[in-house]
């Protein structure tokens, strides 16, 4: 994992990032997920982002992009990302199934790099946490390894670290089940690095921004259907798809800011099954 993809920003005082998650696609697009047509959903997001017209240098896939493991449902992905004129990079979630995913997301607009330059000031790492077959993310010694060999490569850079699993308390006890195991494993890697600002997760389906030792924690709506924050058993949210806008900069003193917003659809289109008793 020695190579990097560099990505020039349209604008040489902002950075400006889309993230996208949790789209759990099915290879037949009929398919639903709690009641939610993923793939219309997808596709709604998608329209409403087109729509925003906004200039983003870089997007983000921060994991669990299918639903059934198939190749088609990667390249459903690969197809509505494709209408957004940016670089696309991702990361694997507990759903995701890598041999179809690497191999499907090899394609034009899409990069596999994990390390990502954007500009002279910014780094953002992509972190496998999936264990196979299992909810809860796990974070490999040689994953932290290459993190910390990234970092250490870099040390001007202010870096934003990106991947599935949540490391804190989402406040949903049944969620808190699935989340990053090894945390504290993380926390006590990245204590000796100062310029990592912020980290950015999916997989709880529901937007946060928390502080978490120091760095800011933003977690982000899925695509698709909603878990409810601040609930002991599973529970669907009437809210609706959403996705996330990073803008990243400078101020006239030298602080690198980050300024984030999450953005959801407007229309009441996709309700989920709030009978629903599991995913
Ligand atoms: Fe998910």
């Amino acid at each position: 994992m020695d190579s990097q993809l560099e990505v020039t920003a349209l604008n040489d005082k902002v950075v400006r990032i889309l993230q996208v998650t949790d789209t759990h696609l099915f290879a037949d697009t009929a398919n639903t997920l709690l009641g939610i047509n993923t793939h219309e959903s997808y596709h709604a997001v998608l329209d409403a982002i087109l729509e925003q017209n906004q200039p983003i240098d870089l997007i983000v896939a921060t994991g669990d992009l299918v639903q059934d493991q198939s190749p088609q449902a990667y390249q459903h992905f690969v197809h509505g990302i494709n209408l957004i004129s940016a670089p696309c990079v991702w990361l694997p979630g507990n759903h995701d199934y890598q041999p179809a995913m690497v191999k499907s997301l090899k394609v034009k607009g899409i990069s596999c790099e994990k390390e990502i330059l954007i500009g002279n000031e910014w780094q953002i790492l992509l972190l496998d946490s999936q264990l196979q077959d299992v909810p809860h993310g796990e974070l490999s010694e040689q994953q932290l390894e290459w993190m910390k060999s990234c970092l250490d490569k870099q040390p001007q850079r202010t870096t934003i670290i990106m991947l599935h699993h949540h490391p804190l308390p989402s406040g949903c006890t049944w969620l808190d089940q699935h989340s990053l195991r090894n945390s504290h494993i993380l926390a006590d890697y990245l204590k000796d690095y100062p310029q990592v600002k912020a980290m950015l997760c999916g997989h709880i389906h529901q937007e946060m921004d928390e502080n978490w030792h120091g760095i800011r924690l933003l977690a982000t709506p899925s695509t698709c259907v909603q878990f409810k924050p601040h609930c002991t058993n599973f529970a669907l949210d009437t809210s609706t798809p959403g996705w996330r806008y990073l803008e990243l900069s400078i101020d006239e003193n030298g602080n690198r800011q980050i300024n984030t917003q999450v953005h959801r659809l407007e229309t009441r289109k996709f309700s989920p099954d709030l009978n629903s008793d599991g995913y």
